[in-house]
């Protein structure tokens, strides 16, 4: 897997990263050997940048890479959001959190932390109390880099620039039916800050078998992307393999350093890394990309949830 390096923060990742909220069952079920394949089948291959949260299946996803060697990969994961509609931004409460973290992954330090979700939950809070005491941390080498995360593309950028954080990560905003990070990414890059591309599926909006039932994509953008999804089945050709080959070819241009996918699967964690290796069928794209242009940008106002729901 091609390597790029992470904003100003000097680290090398790759192209593809993990995402392992799916570990934390959020999409469905996963086993610890589950969970084991498809992160022996990313390591196997130079995928070696995994994200996860405390929040995601409830602490299910951090506990899933306890196995995992601390060399063997870049550790990004998070601070803030503890439940569906639970956040806290408190001094006592970065503090403890970041502390569970170390001792569920059992690493000695954490290379990428960061608020989650920051357009919710305290601002006050967080500008005060949280980024300050992740900054402590990372001169007391406990954390190395400091990001913010969420969806509202406006309100990471201001703050991303306002904290001078080292990284952001948006989800679901540059993919076949969303390109709004495209511009904040190439400001955001300019600026030093790395960008990480996350949900390249949006979600698994952009597979054959489709959004979840949780998922927030109105209506008339998930009936596209179902019409999108029966267009590729004709063709033989997997939307998600479109979609992700679209997100790989176009981050660099926008300033997007890794594209960050979730799967619990190791099979589909294979495909993704072979995906990530051939070019996109530009015939194909054009088609995808004249039907969803009438949702093209169409995001959603309501909070996605089910980070919160482990399932066994
Ligand atoms: N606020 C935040 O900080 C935030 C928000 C969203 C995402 N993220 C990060 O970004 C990561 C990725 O996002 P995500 O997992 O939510 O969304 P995603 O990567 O857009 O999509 C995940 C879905 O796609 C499916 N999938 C993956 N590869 C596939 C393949 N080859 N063929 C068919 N289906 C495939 C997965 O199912 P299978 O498991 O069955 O493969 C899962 O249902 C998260 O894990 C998290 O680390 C962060």
């Amino acid at each position: 897997m091609k390597t790029v390096t992470l904003g100003g923060t000097g680290i090398q990742i790759p192209l593809l990263a993990m995402g392992a909220a799916s570990l934390g069952s959020i999409y469905h079920p996963v086993s610890q050997r589950q969970a084991n394949e498809t992160v022996a089948a990313a390591l196997t291959h130079g995928v070696n940048y995994f994200d996860v949260a405390p929040y995601y299946g409830l602490t299910k996803s951090e506990i899933a890479l306890q196995g995992v060697a601390q060399r063997d990969y870049t550790l990004a994961t998070k601070v803030g959001r503890y439940g569906d509609s639970l956040w806290d931004f408190s001094r006592g409460a970065t503090l403890q959190s970041v502390e569970q973290s170390l001792a569920r992954l059992k690493v000695d330090y954490i290379d990428v932390i960061q608020c989650h979700d920051v357009e919710y939950g305290n601002q006050q809070q967080l500008r005060e109390e949280a980024l300050p005491t992740l900054r402590e941390l990372r001169a007391s080498g406990v954390v190395r880099h400091i990001g913010i995360t969420g969806y509202r593309l406006d309100v990471l950028e201001r703050l991303a620039v306002d904290q001078q954080v080292d990284t952001v990560m948006a989800y679901c905003t540059w993919t076949l039916q969303d390109r709004r990070l495209g511009a904040v990414a190439s400001r955001l890059q300019q600026a030093g800050i790395g960008v990480l591309n996350a949900s390249p599926l949006s979600m698994g909006l952009l597979t054959q078998t489709g959004a979840p039932d949780w998922h927030q994509a109105h209506q008339d953008v998930q009936k596209v992307c179902r019409a999108v999804a029966a267009l590729c089945d004709r063709q033989g050709v997997n939307l998600a393999q479109v979609a992700l080959q679209f997100a790989l070819t176009t981050a660099a241009e926008q300033g997007i350093a890794s594209t960050v996918i979730g799967t619990a699967s190791a099979e589909n964690m294979l495909e993704n890394i072979r995906w990530s290796e051939q070019p996109v069928d530009t015939a194909l794209l054009g088609h995808i990309e004249s039907i969803m242009a009438p949702v093209l940008n169409i995001g959603w106002d309501v909070l996605p949830c089910n980070g919160g729901k482990a399932q066994k």
